[in-house]
């Protein structure tokens, strides 16, 4: 077997740890070729495909690296048109490729799933930091962002008591609100905005002067898919030429704006960006992404094509690619991790 690895979509800490269990496990197991494909599916568009052999030595050492060896594209779609759709087949098929590993997020699975029905066997691997990969509980790349917004959060903890202020910080997670909800829990935040629940300026005014009246700093941690009651979400910029064009960014910004009016105390914004995404993938990460790389393995030695692997109820799993694409999972308003949020009184931004 000779096989294609590519990495697409915004890259995310653990993908390196997926590249080499599926290339350890592939080598091992069948003595597969391995192939990387380089910049996502951007390798597979130009008239000569972009890779790099994939061997045992050439995987080794990169389990704790964050970021992709094979790099990345978030603009690569080879379904974009019929001629850039035959190039790509025609670079798989002079590679003699018998098969593909997918590792992305809900839009690389949508690439994935067309390229799988032009005739070329493929196996996803979902990765993100926003969590919201349909079908799957637990993508990698998530626990690494929510330990980096929970030290963050902490740090603005002690400034903003030290200075009486109100502190924002806003998360990434696009239209789910995964990342602010945990990272805002584990950072002791008081107030938490998720895109899932629109939220009320003068609720959450309330709650921090509340606090101002108690002598206390307050610290607000919104994702950036969030929104005002009646309002819009903020846009940061439009990337024209990508398959998701809208980038999300500088709600805090927005919120500081809305509420320094309202408040006594000074009110501060950070927005964290892409921090998140950058850095060494944490123990969890690394276990999860190494599971991951090895069932994708798994999946195409038994002929288990056109699927998706998943984590479901704690077990690893897979699912038809066609029931993951254009598809995102966002925070059900009955999680208890809402309900636990409530009922220690921290706002989420509602109107009591
Ligand atoms: O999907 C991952 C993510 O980091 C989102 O949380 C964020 O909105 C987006 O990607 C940012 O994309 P880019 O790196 O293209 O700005």
């Amino acid at each position: 077997m000779r096989i294609g690895v590519l990495t697409g979509g915004g890259d995310c800490p653990g993908l390196n740890a997926v590249i080499r269990a599926v290339t350890k496990s592939l080598l091992r197991q069948c003595g597969a070729e391995v192939i990387g494909i380089r910049n996502g599916f951007a390798g597979l568009m130009g008239e000569v495909p972009l890779t790099r052999p994939l061997d045992w030595d050439s995987v080794s050492g990169i389990l704790m690296q964050g970021g992709t060896i094979l790099g990345t594209s978030n603009k690569a779609n080879p379904l974009a048109s019929e001629a850039s759709a035959a190039q790509a087949m025609a670079n798989a098929r002079a590679l003699g490729l018998d098969a593909l590993v997918a590792i992305g997020g809900d839009g690389t699975m949508a690439i994935a799933h067309g390229i799988a029905q032009r005739g070329l066997p493929v196996v996803g691997v979902p990765k993100t930091i926003d969590n919201d990969i349909v079908g799957c509980e637990r993508s990698f790349g998530f626990d690494t962002a929510v330990a980096t917004v929970t030290e963050a959060i902490e740090r603005l903890q002690t400034t903003g008591q030290s200075h009486g202020r109100v502190m924002i910080v806003e998360t990434m997670g696009r239209y789910a609100g995964w990342i602010a909800l945990e990272a805002g829990l584990a950072g002791a935040a008081d107030v938490i905005l998720l895109p899932e629940i629109d939220y009320s300026v003068e609720a959450v005014a309330r709650i921090c002067r509340e606090r101002e009246q108690r002598g206390r700093h307050s610290l607000i941690c919104i994702g950036e898919g969030a929104k005002p009651h009646g309002g819009a979400l903020t846009i940061e910029r439009q990337v024209a030429d990508s398959p998701d064009p809208i980038r999300l960014g500088g709600v805090a910004h927005a919120l500081r704006e809305q509420l320094q009016p309202l408040l006594d105390s000074e009110v501060r914004a950070t927005v964290l960006g892409h921090v998140q995404r950058g850095g060494a993938p944490t123990p969890f990460d690394r276990v999860l992404a190494t599971q991951f790389g090895n069932e994708a393995a798994q999946l195409l030695m038994t002929g288990q094509f056109n699927r998706m692997v998943t984590l479901q109820c704690e077990r690893l799993a897979s699912l038809p690619l066609a029931e993951v694409a254009h598809q995102s999972r966002q925070v059900p308003l009955d999680h208890p991790l809402l309900r636990t949020a409530r009922q220690i009184g921290v706002s989420l931004g509602e109107d009591s």
